[in-house]
């Protein structure tokens, strides 16, 4: 802290990152929130053959214990291990927290979705071990590791213990894969004996994606919490739910370190036009804001965010079905903070 502002690091990210690390920045400064954004590079490096990130920007986020974070692009297929992966390892942040929740004056198809999923962020399928066995034949393999399982899912009882939920439910295949998935499953009911206030329940993940979508409502007073692949693909359905990735917030939780960044990434296609729809990114700060308990500036920014897009197709972006660009948008943000 300095002059009684909190630093934070700032990572914009590539694509849109650049446009909606402005926006979020212009809405910051208009609603004179006291934070100073220390902007770092994450262009990675080779270090003994690995990929790894840049000194300068390890040691800005292990100095300031927040950052936020624009989408990184991760090249396909080059055998480049994926920056994303390597932040959340450099920095242990095993949790990702991604809620999705209604906004008032966006219809989708249902208007009471309250979700909270817990993500395992640092093995399960992205472990990145594959190999060829012979010509033709690949393998993955799917690491579940019992002190990784062990953190997340006592995350996830603390969180629901910290928000009023009353229960944590395992979304899990452990039918099918019987260790590794049996493992998080049995560690969860262990840890469960830790927090005997608050429910444990189990689903399978097929079961659960057939529910959510026919009635969220059973799920709002629910933490979910999962194994990593799960975990990505359940909550951008949850995010459909909602109106999309350009609405959804996540923070990737660690010990010490947090970092938030929108669901989304770079998104290629409408990079430079001035196009991208920032919510993701300033809801993420939001949460970044509750984390650092400044939470009047939460508020503050959210509303005006949740009315701006209630005010009119003329004011929101084309993701949302409106007309506008992230200059006009932004500012009508700055007109209602
Ligand atoms: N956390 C991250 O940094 C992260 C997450 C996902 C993907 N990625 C990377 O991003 C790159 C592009 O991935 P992709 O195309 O599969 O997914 P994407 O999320 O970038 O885009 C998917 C679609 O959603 C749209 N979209 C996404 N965010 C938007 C926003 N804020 N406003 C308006 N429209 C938006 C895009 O225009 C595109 O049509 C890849 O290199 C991928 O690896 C990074």
């Amino acid at each position: 802290m300095a002059q009684g502002k909190y630093t934070v690091t700032m990572i914009e990210g590539d694509g849109i990152g650049v446009e909606i690390s402005a926006a979020v920045k212009d809405i910051y400064a208009a609603a004179k929130v006291p934070i100073i954004w220390e902007a770092v590079d994450v262009t990675p490096i080779l270090k003994d053959g690995k990929t790894a990130i840049p000194d300068a920007a390890i040691n800005s986020v292990k100095r300031n214990l927040v950052a936020l974070k624009g989408p990184l692009a991760t090249p396909i297929g080059k055998g480049h291990v994926s920056l994303n992966l390597t932040l959340r390892r450099t920095f242990n942040l095993f949790a990702n927290l991604r809620p999705c929740r209604s906004v008032v004056g966006y219809k989708t198809p249902y208007d009471n979705v309250d979700t909270v999923l817990i993500r395992e962020n640092t093995e399960g399928e992205y472990s990145g071990i594959e190999h060829v066995v012979v010509e033709g034949v690949v393998q993955s393999i799917k690491l579940i590791t019992r002190p990784a399982c062990e953190r997340v899912i006592r995350y996830a009882f603390q969180h629901a213990r910290a928000t009023g939920k009353p229960k944590v439910l395992v979304v899990h295949k452990a039918t099918i894969m019987k260790m590794s998935d049996g493992l998080f499953l049995s560690t969860a009911k262990k840890i469960a004996k830790e927090y005997p206030d608050i429910e444990l329940g189990a689903e399978l993940l097929d079961n659960t994606c057939l529910k959510i979508v026919t009635d969220p409502e059973p799920y709002k007073p629910v933490v979910m919490v999962m194994p990593n692949l799960y975990g990505d693909i359940l909550s951008d359905m949850c995010s459909g739910l909602i109106g999309g990735l350009g609405l959804t917030p996540s923070g990737n939780m660690g010990d010490e370190v947090s970092i938030f960044e929108a669901v989304h990434g770079s998104a290629p296609d409408i990079a430079g036009k001035g196009l991208a729809n920032p919510t993701a990114l300033l809801l993420s700060s939001v949460m970044m804001l509750r984390h650092m308990k400044l939470n009047d500036y939460a508020d503050k920014i959210e509303n005006a965010v949740l009315k701006t897009i209630a005010s009119g197709p003329e004011n929101i972006t084309r993701d949302l079905k409106g007309t506008a660009g992230t200059k006009h948008f932004t500012e009508q943000i700055i007109r209602r903070l």
